[in-house]
């Protein structure tokens, strides 16, 4: 997002809510698992090579506040084993179960009993770390992972059309929704400009970006598994809010596409920000 863009969020971002308590739908969950944007393996493999610069075991991976997995299975083919936990049993529900080196967990980031200490090379979180208590998670890292361990941050910011008349939609939904995010979501819009990990040996990487083909149904199940989309129907009864939406890029994709295509480009930036944890 711009400047003005995080300025306007944050003026009109103002929810408090249980954020243990935001994904808690099947049918949010499942539309998570389906249409949320898949992370390319250059973000598993620049935090991989980030590891391997302070410790040459790949031998445990613990991904935290992992969702329905989308952050965690593009690291089973360099670990021995990796681990989601998330809080919440519906997410984890829709976590895929046919992967041998990968087992998910509901639990708290901050809490994770079934860890030994010293024993993780990979803590990580994506799209999720603004949703947890901070110092209590970086604290329960620092815990669970060896010396030379790696600590790592990531997510992406609001989906952009390559179209501007099909971006000018989606922005204005964003906008829309704004009051409804909690306002801790404004970290993410801020690609966590504002977080220092716990440790100095410490990097970020911007240059990253998921590349999507949707249609108006792939869109329209991303927006089904976003937050503000299930708060605000909520509160609004009433409302057909995903007929709305629908009706409104169904207008904007018959002014820019041939009758019948309703495909058109999109893409997320990416963030990383990743730390070794001191070898002694
Ligand atoms: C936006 S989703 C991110 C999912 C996935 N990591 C991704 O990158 O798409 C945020 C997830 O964090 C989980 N969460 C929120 N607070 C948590 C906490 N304190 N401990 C563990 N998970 C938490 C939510 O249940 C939700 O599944």
């Amino acid at each position: 997002m711009s400047e003005a863009e995080i300025a306007q969020a944050k003026a009109m971002m103002s929810t408090t809510v249980d954020k243990t308590k935001m994904y808690v739908s099947m049918d949010q969950s499942k539309a998570y698992s389906e249409f949320r944007p898949r992370y390319t393996d250059d973000l598993f493999k620049t935090i991989v090579d980030f590891c391997k610069e302070t410790n040459p075991n790949l031998n445990l991976a613990v991904d935290v506040g992992c969702g329905p997995g989308v952050s965690t299975t593009g690291f089973c083919k360099y670990f021995k084993k990796v681990m989601g936990v998330d809080v919440s049993e519906t997410q984890i529900a829709c976590a895929p179960k046919n992967i041998p080196n990968l087992e998910f967990k509901v639990g708290y980031s901050d809490k994770l009993p079934f860890i030994k200490s010293g024993t993780v090379d990979l803590f990580c979180s994506g799209e999720s770390f603004n949703l947890m208590p901070h110092k209590e998670t970086f604290a329960e890292a620092d815990r669970v992972l060896r010396p030379g361990g790696t600590i790592a941050l990531f997510g992406y910011d609001v989906l952009r059309a390559a179209n501007p008349v099909i971006d000018a939609v989606i922005q204005k939904m964003f906008i829309n929704f704004l009051p409804y995010w909690p306002k801790e979501s404004t970290m993410i819009f801020d690609r966590f400009r504002d977080v220092t990990l716990p440790y100095s040996d410490y990097r970020r990487c911007d240059d990253l970006k998921i590349c999507e083909q949707l249609n108006i149904d792939t869109y329209m199940g991303l927006m089904k598994s976003l937050w503000p989309f299930v708060a605000y129907c909520k509160d609004h009864p009433d409302v057909d809010l995903a007929g709305n939406l629908r009706k409104e890029m169904e207008a904007a994709l018959a002014k820019v596409n041939p009758p019948g295509n309703t495909t058109f480009d999109i893409s997320w930036d990416m963030f990383i920000l990743m730390g070794h944890k001191p070898s002694k």
